[in-house]
């Protein structure tokens, strides 16, 4: 497993990609799709797809329900560049190459991230089929020594110690609230505590977690959120409730169960997502 990504080697994945896409619009938002969500990436238009496998450098998500490509077009009118299906820490990748497709995008120009995912709700109020705003995370694979910014540091793009005072974009935040009005859709706000997965979290892991201020749990989008930041993209999160979870071991938690909820969860997502693009 390789440990470090240099910037030669994301350099040349993104060239990889730029010649794919050369007629196409410089993308606004890079957009990541979690599990069961990936849906969205099916109405991107005039899209020109290419699988992971076809790029340099480039991890291949194993993941059910997680396809495995970028989709690259339009979504109401505005460029965009979706990755149907993610990449997770738990699969046996690098926390660089789990970034890479963050570092592609920083590479291209893309100035903006929204980043989505399955969630499990921490918070007692949150109900499966909910979406979460995310308005701040708690970095627990980074606590436990798996910070994506380890190693050299990529100075092109950012700083050694980057700030993360704001890792989600309050103007976005704001953008998302109101498309959320405008559709009646109730937007649950919170944090997202990342951890590594696979294994689901333990009752004492969530009584845990909801000690320390976690509203949800999965195993993603934390390293991805850093990764931008240190870049200085602008980012909003958004999660889906599909699980309760289950503080006091009364219930399981399947992948099943996940996937099934990404059903409801995918057309409120869809609603936010294209608003916060309109006026991006
Ligand atoms: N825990 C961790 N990750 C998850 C969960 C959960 O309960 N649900 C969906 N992803």
């Amino acid at each position: 497993m390789q440990n470090f990504i240099s910037i030669e080697q994301i350099d040349a994945t993104a060239q990889a990609v730029k010649k794919k896409i050369s007629t196409l619009r410089e993308p606004l938002a890079g957009i990541i799709l979690g599990s069961g969500l990936n849906g969205l990436a099916d109405s991107v238009q005039n899209a020109v797809r290419i699988p992971y496998g076809d790029l340099p450098n480039f991890p291949v998500s194993t993941v059910e329900g997680h396809t495995g490509r970028f989709v690259i077009g339009e979504l109401e009118s505005k460029p965009v560049f979706v990755m149907q299906g993610r990449i997770h820490y738990y699969e046996g990748y690098s926390m660089g190459q789990v970034t890479l497709p963050v570092r592609v995008m920083q590479r291209l120009g893309i100035p903006n991230l929204i980043v989505t995912n399955a969630a499990g709700g921490v918070h007692p109020d949150f109900l499966p089929g909910d979406v979460m705003l995310i308005t701040d995370q708690l970095n627990l694979m980074g606590m436990s020594g798996l910070n994506p910014l380890m190693g050299p540091n990529l100075d092109e793009i950012g700083t050694r110690f980057p700030d993360m005072s704001q890792a989600y974009d309050r103007d976005c935040m704001d953008l998302a609230r109101k498309a959320a009005k405008e559709n009646k859709i109730t937007l649950r706000e919170g944090v997202y505590a990342g951890l590594s997965g696979p294994s689901f979290e333990s009752p004492a892991d969530l009584r845990f977690l909801r000690l320390a201020g976690a509203d949800a749990v999965g195993m993603s989008t934390v390293p991805e959120v850093i990764v931008a930041r240190h870049g200085n993209m602008r980012v909003l999160g958004l999660s889906g409730i599909s699980n309760k979870a289950n503080l006091d071991g009364t219930t399981i938690t399947t992948h099943e169960e996940v996937m099934e909820a990404g059903k409801v969860i995918t057309p409120k997502v869809e609603m936010i997502i294209r608003a916060v693009l309109r006026n991006l």
